[in-house]
């Protein structure tokens, strides 16, 4: 949520700014803007709306800045408009701030500096830092001035004011900031929100997330919770909040920036979608021991986790926001019917404030693709506090699940499922749900394994049956999408759309929904198809289609009556059923035909047809896919 660059070195900063922000545009959307430091001066550059407008507003002016700081924004704190855009700079216009996250003091700050004469020209809580720093800078050079002879143990008196600065902060932010008075240095701040340094030949980089700096280096160092990072031409200097140097060395970053450019689809969402048989096979590489017999190990499945995790664990938690939260529920539903674990999935922004009873041997799951939405991290971070006091087995069993292991998720829980789905850039998840539900899998199979709760041949038909799940996903997508594309122009008017399933595919409708409503801005609701009949059946009429989620299994004739119960009000009905149905098309007006196969292993095919429906409904209507109003990929403030 909202993506912060910076750039020190020698090349002309405002483009490789452009081009950092163009990669951390799926952040946010509502502003754009940079600031550099040349001669004795910052100019600051800004603009309502996409970054496009900002280019526009910078085309042909030429800066030759060696330095600066850019931002693209996703609003909290002040209207989408330019006066509110990052960054934001101090009276004198010598210091400029971009930040993510948010001060949470930000009103008292505000009022002790307007009352100290400073003056705010926007709505945000992020103004507030380059006054403080500017205060805090005066200060300092009085007292160097009354005191020629004060020691000052900083490395620069910018880093001292930036350091007293974000000593007054509270909240979750990272910040970058730069100085006209010190125009060799950029320092940047993390706390809670993510920031990450790149090493390049005589050139430094900032940013909030990989992409930005993968084409310059992948030499990057990961800012932890209350670091301060000082860059200069000389290199970096890492310190703690309480101003103690830190000794940290980069690693090497081992993906490659092709993966984030759309390679002829016309959107990354829909380039995403198809990349999800390629996903799933990595997975079913990295979680499933294709050699594996009884003799050898306890089970099949490779997670690399600590025996500890596992053994003895009577429950589970699951922890998690939207996509991610619908990914846990087709996981609850696995460790039930698995490993016979009784599982709770909460939505994290509810956990932090109502949390379940703490309960021992309970493994608790962190699930977020990102690894950075902060109400995920939060609650977490509250239960690893929880578990202070408890025995040294409840205290390690946390895990978490994420397509990003060296996000803030990584630092904070000492156990990972890595997803393997690459970098998603579409604001709608896709490939990483996919992803995530097959760690699920792993983690069931394993669990039901160790627990003697699923025998041996069951666990190897599991994991047979997945590795049929690529092909059968690449069927939909030679057979169906084209198909689906078509049937999308009957929506484009649509307002309101009513998905079914039961059982583990319910989390499937869930998906859809969220899938359509945030993409196409229409209007939809996921139902456990039995409890349509209690309610929200007198919302059906002709204008109201209803997917209806019909997979061969327990629940299937239950769904195909409450799929009755809906054509009967006129809906249309749209059924995603195997192909192998010779009635479907008798009850359905339109069939979205997927394989066959086992109802346990059916969430991931079947939620192929419904992210392609979505996505041809909101490319039809001819909206931003990618980059959907109001929404940002990682949601980094509560
Ligand atoms: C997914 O399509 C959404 N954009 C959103 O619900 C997302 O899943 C949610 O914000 C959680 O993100 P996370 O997985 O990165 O924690």
């Amino acid at each position: 949520m909202c993506g912060i660059v910076g750039y020190i070195g020698m090349q002309a900063a405002s483009d490789i700014l452009l081009a950092g922000l163009q990669k951390l545009e799926y952040r946010g959307y509502d502003s754009a803007g940079i600031a550099t430091v040349s001669g004795d001066r910052v100019r600051c550059v800004r603009a309502k709306g996409k970054l496009e407008n900002l280019r526009q507003k910078l085309h042909g002016q030429d800066d030759p800045a060696t330095i600066g700081i850019g931002h693209t924004r996703w609003a909290t704190h002040g209207k989408p408009e330019e006066r509110n855009a990052h960054p934001h700079l101090d009276r004198d216009a010598h210091v400029a701030v971009v930040q993510n996250g948010i001060v949470e003091n930000y009103r008292e700050l505000r009022e002790e500096l307007t009352a100290k004469g400073y003056e705010f020209l926007s709505d945000t809580d992020t103004e507030t830092i380059p006054h403080l720093i500017s205060d805090c800078l005066k200060s300092l050079k009085l007292e160097s001035l009354q005191d020629k002879h004060a020691e000052h143990n900083e490395p620069s008196l910018f880093f001292a004011a930036v350091r007293q600065a974000v000593s007054r902060l509270e909240g979750a932010f990272a910040i970058a900031a730069i100085c006209a008075d010190f125009p060799n240095e950029m320092i940047v701040v993390r706390q809670q929100a993510p920031l990450v340094i790149g090493f390049g030949q005589g050139e430094l980089f900032c940013a909030s997330d990989t992409p930005a700096i993968v084409p310059h280096t992948r030499a990057v160092l990961n800012l932890e919770n209350g670091e301060i990072g000082r860059l200069t031409p000389l290199g970096v200097e890492i310190y703690t909040f309480s101003g103690h140097r830190l000794a940290k060395m980069p690693r090497l970053l081992d993906w490659n920036p092709v993966a984030v450019e759309k390679h002829g689809f016309r959107h990354f969402m829909l380039k995403e979608i198809h990349e999800q048989p390629g996903v799933i096979r990595d997975c079913l590489a990295a979680y499933f021991d294709s050699h594996w017999t009884p003799e050898t190990r306890v089970s099949p499945v490779t997670l690399g986790l600590e025996d500890a995790l596992l053994e003895g664990v009577e429950s589970v938690q699951v922890l998690a926001c939207g996509t991610s939260w619908h990914a846990s529920l087709v996981g609850k539903y696995l460790l039930e019917q698995l490993a016979e674990l009784p599982t709770q999935v909460q939505y994290a922004s509810e956990f932090r404030y109502s949390p379940a009873p703490m309960r021992s041997n309970t493994l608790t799951i962190g699930v977020t693709q990102s690894g950075e939405t902060a109400d995920t991290l939060a609650a977490l971070d509250m239960e690893r506090e929880r578990r202070a006091e408890a025995t040294v087995a409840d205290r390690a069993r946390l895990l978490g699940i994420t397509n990003r292991p060296e996000s803030s998720l990584g630092q904070l829980v000492p156990n990972i499922i890595d997803t393997h789905a690459g970098i998603e850039i579409g604001v709608a998840a896709t490939k990483t749900f996919v992803a995530q539900v097959m760690a699920f899998y792993a983690l069931a199979i394993d669990l039901g394994v160790r627990r003697g709760k699923l025998d041996v041949d069951r666990a190897m038909a599991l994991i047979d049956g997945l590795r049929q799940v690529p092909n059968a996903i690449e069927t939909i997508l030679s057979s169906q999408e084209d198909r689906i594309e078509e049937l999308a122009h009957d929506f484009s008017e649509t307002s309101d759309f009513i998905f079914l399933g039961r059982g583990i595919n319910f989390p499937i409708a869930l998906e859809g929904a969220l899938k359509l409503k945030e993409i196409s801005y229409i209007h939809a609701e996921g139902y456990p198809a039995g409890e349509m009949k209690h309610g929200p059946i007198a919302l059906l009429d002709a204008r109201v289609p209803v997917v209806a989620i019909a997979m061969p299994g327990s629940v299937y004739d239950k769904v195909l009556s409450n799929a009755q119960e809906a054509k009967a009000r006129d809906a249309r009905l749209i059924g995603v059923v195997p192909d192998n149905d010779p009635n479907a098309s008798e009850l359905f007006d339109d069939v979205l035909a997927v394989p066959a196969i086992d109802e346990v292993l059916s969430p991931i095919v079947a939620s192929i047809p419904l992210q392609l429906l979505s996505y041809y409904i909101a490319a039809r209507r001819g909206l931003d896919v990618d980059q959907p109003r109001n929404l940002a990929k990682s949601v980094t403030v509560e």
